[in-house]
């Protein structure tokens, strides 16, 4: 850490870890109310539990890249973030705001549109705090005079991720209407804006960690970016099969979203052949875990899994099973979930006291044990889904009936899960051990930055 104002990034990390954790336990009671008997049916039925269970992942993971922000563009634009105050209490507006809304859908506050459940008021409060971030950033950006293509590439991503919210300020009477728009909010957000935060992060953290050459990583980071773009905005109309649009959306969904994994591909190569050239020499392994692990979990997760379902002739006995949760799963964690957690721990030995920068044994328990567990939990939710899939589109039992023949791939979702979970509780523990380094001035000038190689890249040494 170079500069004062990035450890506010812990902050922002800290209230991601805890709301991870409570994610997961909306995940596992989720997964519960499929074996029944259900005792909270009446208080929290699956709805509601659903709905908690992916508002904290957008929460959180928006959170984390928030963070991040914080983290990087101090050091790629080399001055003090504008007002520290700000960013404070833009984060205590925004955890605020998510207590409340999760506190608001168990009784029954919700505008309904899934993953948009925000009621209005809230949605407002989302859209001043996104406002009081950027402003933060652009003008830290503007009195440092400088900004690189890392950076851009991800503060890009969030502005667009910002504008991108305000279709679904909207309410619509009319179903199919209301649908068309929600993509404009969901896909193009994680197959599109979101993919540039994590292209950018995945730059920032792979020439710190590979010592690649910027200008280079930087130049392919423009390919991928533009591969996003060029598959994933037609691409939103594969969300379009059966929603009540004119037919020519079919033959634009398939071909496009099918083209969407070469980006994604393109992502995992990068990073690759960053990784190649240095050996894997890096100090903080744990980090290059997880940068690299996000890369290649989003080629499975997103790019395999999602081509999977992705042609109309498949998803239209596919769509809305648990086949989609199989892949909608595969893809959060390996995108978006994985990235914060690689920034994370590349950033912690600056953020906390007396932190190993090659991490611990618990660290690596963490990651291994996270990415087994998840990828059972794919393969949980995707054998149920072919199940159902079977029984109920193609033979006709009813939608219970099915269910209660499914039972058996419920358990093993909650085994996976579990593995998961503890994979996660690990991560967790091993973030909250270290206190968070208090800095004052003295300490900053205790601990000078080093330039590490070719890429501007910093290691922490004590003068
Ligand atoms: C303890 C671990 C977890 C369990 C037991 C769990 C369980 C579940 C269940 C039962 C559902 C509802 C599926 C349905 O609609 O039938 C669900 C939905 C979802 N979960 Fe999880 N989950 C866990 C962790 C995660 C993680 C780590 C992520 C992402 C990083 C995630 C992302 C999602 C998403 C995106 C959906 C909505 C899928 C859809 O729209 O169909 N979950 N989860
Ligand atoms: C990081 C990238 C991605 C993430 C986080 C992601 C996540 C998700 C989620 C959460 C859903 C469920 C949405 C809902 O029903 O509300 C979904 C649906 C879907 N995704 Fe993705 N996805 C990604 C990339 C892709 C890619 C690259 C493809 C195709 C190659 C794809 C194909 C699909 C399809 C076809 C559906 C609709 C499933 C249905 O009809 O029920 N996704 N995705
Ligand atoms: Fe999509």
């Amino acid at each position: 850490m170079r500069y004062r104002s990035q450890s506010v990034a812990y902050w922002y990390f800290a209230v991601a870890m805890c709301l991870f954790g409570l994610q997961l336990v909306f995940g596992l009671l989720s997964a519960s109310k499929y074996l029944g008997p259900d005792p909270l049916l009446d208080f929290l039925p699956f709805d509601k539990t659903k709905a908690i269970h992916t508002n904290l992942l957008i929460v959180w993971v928006l959170t984390g890249f928030m963070g991040a922000t914080y983290y990087v563009v101090p050091e790629e634009s080399r001055g003090e973030i504008y007002s520290i105050k700000l960013a404070y209490a833009q984060l205590v507006a925004w955890t605020l705001m998510g207590v409340t809304a999760i506190v608001g859908y168990m009784f029954g506050w919700t505008a309904g549109n899934k993953m948009l459940e925000q009621p209005f008021p809230l949605k407002i409060v989302i859209v001043v705090v996104m406002l009081m971030f950027l402003f933060n950033i652009l003008m830290t950006i503007k009195r440092a005079g400088r900004w690189t293509v890392t950076e851009g590439v991800l503060v890009a991503g969030l502005v667009l991720a910002a504008v991108l919210y305000l279709p679904a300020l909207i309410e619509y009477d009319n179903y199919t209407v209301s649908i068309f728009y929600r993509w404009w909010t969901i896909h193009l957000w994680v197959e599109g804006v979101w993919e540039m935060i994590q292209g950018g992060l995945l730059a920032y953290l792979l020439i710190r960690l590979s010592g690649a050459d910027r200008e280079v990583m930087e130049k392919w980071l423009y390919v991928i970016v533009g591969l996003v773009f060029l598959a994933g905005i037609l691409g939103t109309a594969h969300h379009y099969y059966w929603v009540g649009v004119p037919y020519y959306w079919l033959p634009i969904g398939g071909l496009f979203s099918a083209l969407e994994p070469l980006a994604l591909l393109g992502m995992a190569m990068y990073a690759y052949f960053a990784m190649r050239r240095s050996g894997l020499s890096h100090p903080n392994s744990l980090a290059v875990h997880w940068t690299i692990g996000s890369a290649v979990f989003t080629v499975f997760g997103a790019g395999l899994l999602g081509f999977a379902h992705t042609w109309p002739s498949v998803n239209k006995w596919t769509h809305g099973t648990l086949v989609t949760a199989m892949h909608g799963h595969g893809a959060f964690y390996g995108a978006y979930a994985m990235i914060v957690m690689a920034i994370i721990s590349y950033t912690l030995p600056s953020l906390t006291e007396n932190r190993k920068v090659e991490g611990n044994n618990i660290g690596y328990w963490a990651f291994w044990m996270q990415v087994m567990g998840m990828f059972g939990m794919t393969l949980s939710f995707g054998t149920a889904g072919i199940g159902q899939v079977y029984l109920e589109r193609i033979l006709g039992l009813g939608y219970l009936d099915t269910q209660l023949k499914l039972q058996v791939h419920f358990l093993m979702l909650i085994a996976t899960a579990s593995v998961f979970a503890i994979g996660a509780a690990f991560f967790i523990w091993d973030f909250f051990r270290n206190a968070p380094k208090s800095i004052s001035d003295s300490r900053i000038s205790e601990f000078g930055p080093v330039i590490d190689s070719n890429n501007g890249g910093l290691l922490y040494q004590k003068r």
